[in-house]
Formats: structure tokens, sequence, C-alpha cells
């Protein structure tokens, strides 16, 4: 596997530590704020949750908690750096919530306490899918709900030709410039590249025994939202 697309948790926190001052400006710019949008979305899917705690996954600077509104809702990630800035922005909009300092593949949390797991932007960098998915299931309710929003690879190929001309184009360097992190935006595309596409993202709930509610495009198949409803013991 390349190098730079290790999905090594030690790397990648380091990595988002290295970007954080400037994830949410780049996030803008590098989706030319289709991010906000999509979010909304990932946020409107938990009217399909049961009533109940929600907790926000690899929350980075804290966007979809802070758009969980109406819920009780913990937002958690492995790097300190990201935890602080969403800690900080939270409470400049007046919402102190609860922050965790948590590894997805090792919740703090016990058995059955949410009953809902948003992810925005997360699971790709898991070092092993199958075993987060395996560990959001774990904490939700029985009938709990797992809603992912991921960038993925577009399946058409004017769509996949105009993806891989904007980040070679425009994430690599201006995430570079901008972050002034050389490998961090390069890790990016690589990331998505060597991800599976929304159905096999699907696929892999099915196979942790999520049924799958929801697998749509977003934005010609550049992300996707995909919704499972924990069906396990
Ligand atoms: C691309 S950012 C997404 C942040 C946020 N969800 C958003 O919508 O912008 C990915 C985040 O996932 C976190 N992350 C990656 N792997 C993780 C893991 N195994 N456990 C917890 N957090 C993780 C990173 O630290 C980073 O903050």
């Amino acid at each position: 596997m390349d190098e730079r697309i290790a999905r090594d948790p030690a790397a990648i926190r380091a990595m988002f530590s290295g970007v954080a001052p400037r994830y949410d400006l780049l996030n803008r710019l590098l989706s030319l704020r289709r991010d906000v949008g999509w979010r909304r979305l990932l946020v409107a899917s938990l009217a399909q949750a049961p009533p109940g705690r929600v907790l926000d996954l690899a929350t980075g600077t804290g966007d979809v908690a802070l758009a969980l509104d109406g819920r009780a809702v913990i937002g958690a990630d492995f790097c300190l750096d990201m935890l602080a800035l969403a800690e900080r922005k939270a409470a400049r909009r007046g919402r102190p919530m609860a922050w965790a300092a948590a590894d997805a593949l090792a919740l703090p949390f016990p058995a059955r306490c949410f009953a809902a797991v948003t992810i925005a932007f997360g699971v790709r960098n898991f070092a092993d899918l199958g075993a987060g998915l395996r560990e959001i299931g774990r904490v939700l309710v029985p009938g709990g709900v797992l809603a992912v929003l991921e960038l993925h690879r577009p399946a058409g190929p004017l769509a996949a030709a105009a993806s891989r001309a904007w980040n070679r184009l425009v994430v690599t360097p201006v995430g570079r410039l901008v972050a002034r992190d050389g490998s961090a935006y390069a890790y990016l595309p690589a990331s998505v590249d060597t991800f599976p596409d929304r159905f096999g993202l699907a696929a892999a709930l099915r196979a942790e025994r999520y049924h799958v509610i929801t697998s749509r495009d977003l934005s010609r198949g550049i992300a996707a939202l995909t919704v499972g409803r924990w069906e396990g013991a």
C-alpha cells in the first residue's frame, strides 16, 4: 500500500493536529462550501433515529455536533487539538456541550448508550473499517442509527475526471499552501481513492449487522450519505 495512505492512527492524529487551525477554512474552500449542505443532510437523516443521546464521532472542530440542535450530543475525537477548537467554537456560540477524547475503535462508553452515531469524513481514516463499525454497534441501542457522511471516488467518468483534476490542481496545492502541510492534503485524495465506494461502504455496514436504510450520492458521487440501523445483539 502507498505509504501516504497507511492508516496509522498515530500518524493520522498528528496530521489532524497539524492542520487543525486551518481545517475549517480549508473545508469551505476545497469543497466550495458544499460540506455545509452535506452535513445538513447528515443531520436531517437522524429523523430516522429513535429519541435519545447522539454521539458525533470523529467530531473534529464540532460542526456536526453543533448542528445537532435539540438532541443531547457528545462530540468525540482522538485528536485533542481538533477537540480544543470544537470546545472553543461551542463556547463562542453559547452552546457548551460534552466532548470526549476517544478512539473510534475502542470507545470509552458502555454498551447500548446512544440512540444514534453520526460521523462525517471520519470512517475513511479508520485503521480497520469493520472493527470501527462493530465498536459503533456496541454503543448503539438496538434499532439505533449510524449516519455516515463520507467522500468517495465518483463512479461516473466525467465526475471522476473532474474530481481527479480538482484534487491535483486545487486540493493538494491549496492545502499545502494554506495549511503549510505538504502531506495532509495529498493524503486526502489518496485516502478517498483507496476507500470503498458507497456500495462497498453499505456492504461493510451490512457485514457488521446494520440494515442499510439510505445510500445516496451527493454532488454527483463526490460524497455520499450512508445510513444504517443497528440490528445486532
Ligand atoms: C476530516 S476530519 C472530520 C471532522 C468533522 N467530522 C467534520 O465534519 O469536519 C476527521 C476527524 O476524524 C478524527 N479521527 C480519525 N480517526 C479517528 C479515530 N479512529 N477515532 C477518533 N477520531 C478519529 C480525526 O482526528 C479528525 O478530527
